[in-house]
């Protein structure tokens, strides 16, 4: 079988070594990938969301399975376009994505469908936004209602942090003309939920966590995460339960009821509140850097998966390896803000062994040398018996790893251990 994955980051790196490792597939292209997927798969220089040139693409080089990594492919209606084609692609339509590119649409499901999130109203009036969240107690979670590429969500302490982001969101249009969201402040760790949805079908993946802030401590920025592990100890087996039940299959079989029936990876942003779990945000695809930590544990064959999901025909279970992952990612210094690229990376043929992956994340080759290229550059994943082996592991290897421009967290797992 030929595979195409689109996207370029440690997802889409995570998911080529998966699809790597299935007997059934002996060519993989990626779109457009990087270095360290360059080794694993032919890389395609075509933009993610140049929907147009990728379905060519597709046509002329007979790919029998599409894999759709990123949201702003999907928004541009990548899914719709292929299948429309008579091609096989694994991801939801543009309207199914909307449970995650619209804040008012998921909020809109959950309430009208009885799964758990925080009480919301949601606002395209500056003054009315201003006046309702002055009548409410601090801290206050401001939601812009689309795509915002992660700076979209506000969690404002003061009322001049929430009166400078409802500026920029609905008087100044920073991320253009839409919405707001202001929603209840709900606390308590959170923890991601990724699934396999094809209709009302739900095929659970192993629990994760995400490290949003920049440093250690859960001080500084938001970024795109980190660092990650799975599974999540702090989490029951009768909680999961409840999340897979009352969540993930009930918003499943509410996208069908609503007429935008979800195919691909639904993802549940799930937070264990006082008052039971509940939902902080539903994402369309495969979490990053969660799916480094979960995809290596993964013991199916993931094409199969793939595959009975774009095909309507859903495997009912999959094998999950019982040992842990960890991750720890290298960012260039400087990120979330502006950083430098180009910094030569070494070492990381020594780095690597039988327990330790190292996912590209934003990487490229110049002149022979690899350099790095993006904010987020490295992860490199652990596993063990327990997640203090694989913390253990990772961190050895992070040592590695030669380059004069990185920095890291070393407190990923901080739920877990306590540090
Ligand atoms: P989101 O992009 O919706 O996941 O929001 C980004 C981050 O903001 C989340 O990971 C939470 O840490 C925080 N957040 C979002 N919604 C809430 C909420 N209702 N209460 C408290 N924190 C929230
Ligand atoms: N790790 C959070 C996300 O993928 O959106």
């Amino acid at each position: 079988m030929k595979v195409l994955v689109i996207g370029g980051g440690g997802r889409c790196h995570a998911i080529v070594d998966a699809l790597h490792r299935s007997p059934k597939v002996d060519k993989i292209y990626c779109a457009p990938g990087n270095a360290g997927i360059a080794r694993l798969a032919e890389l395609v220089p075509l933009k993610d969301t140049d929907v147009n040139g990728l379905l060519d693409f597709a046509r002329a080089n007979a790919i029998d399975l599409t894999v759709v990594g990123p949201e702003a492919a999907l928004q541009a209606g990548i899914v719709d376009l292929f299948r429309g084609h008579g091609l096989r692609i694994f991801g939801p339509t543009a309207a199914a994505a909307r449970i995650e590119t619209s804040k008012e649409f998921a909020k809109e499901i959950m309430v009208k469908h009885g799964i758990p999130t925080a009480g919301y109203r949601s606002f395209d009036n500056y003054e009315e936004a201003v006046r309702y969240v002055a009548s409410r107690p601090m801290p206050a979670v401001l939601k812009y209602d689309g795509l915002a590429a992660g700076k979209g969500v506000v969690v404002a302490a003061t009322m001049e942090e929430a009166d400078a982001a409802l500026r920029d969101m609905l008087l100044d249009d920073k991320f253009g003309h839409g919405r707001v969201v202001v929603e209840d402040y709900l606390e308590g760790p959170e923890f991601s939920f990724m699934c396999f949805v094809s209709g009302i079908n739900v095929l659970p993946m192993p629990l994760a966590q995400d490290h949003k802030r920049a440093f250690d401590g859960d001080k500084g920025p938001n970024t795109g995460g980190m660092g990650a592990y799975s599974p999540v100890p702090f989490i029951s087996e009768e909680e999961r339960r409840f999340a897979l039940e009352n969540i993930m299959e009930r918003t499943a079989a509410a996208m069908v009821e609503e007429g935008v029936p979800f195919t691909g990876v639904l993802y549940g942003g799930l937070m264990k509140t006082r008052d039971g779990i509940k939902v902080i945000e539903f994402n369309a695809r495969f979490g990053d850097p969660e799916t480094e930590v979960v995809l290596p544990r993964l013991k199916s064959d993931i094409y199969d998966i793939f595959a009975g999901v774009a095909e309507g025909k859903p495997m009912t279970e999959a094998q999950w390896d019982e040992r842990s992952a960890l991750g720890v990612v290298l960012a260039s210094k400087g990120y979330p803000g502006s950083c430098e690229k180009g910094h030569r990376i070494g070492g990381l043929d020594k780095a690597e062994n039988a327990d330790v992956t190292i996912y590209h994340m934003g990487t490229a080759m110049k002149d022979g040398q690899l350099v790095t290229a993006g904010g987020r550059v490295l992860m490199v994943v652990g596993r063990g018996d327990t997640l203090a082996e694989a913390r253990d592991r990772a961190i050895e290897a992070v040592g590695r790893v030669e380059c004069d421009n990185l920095f890291h967290r070393s407190d990923i797992g901080k739920a877990v251990f306590g540090r």
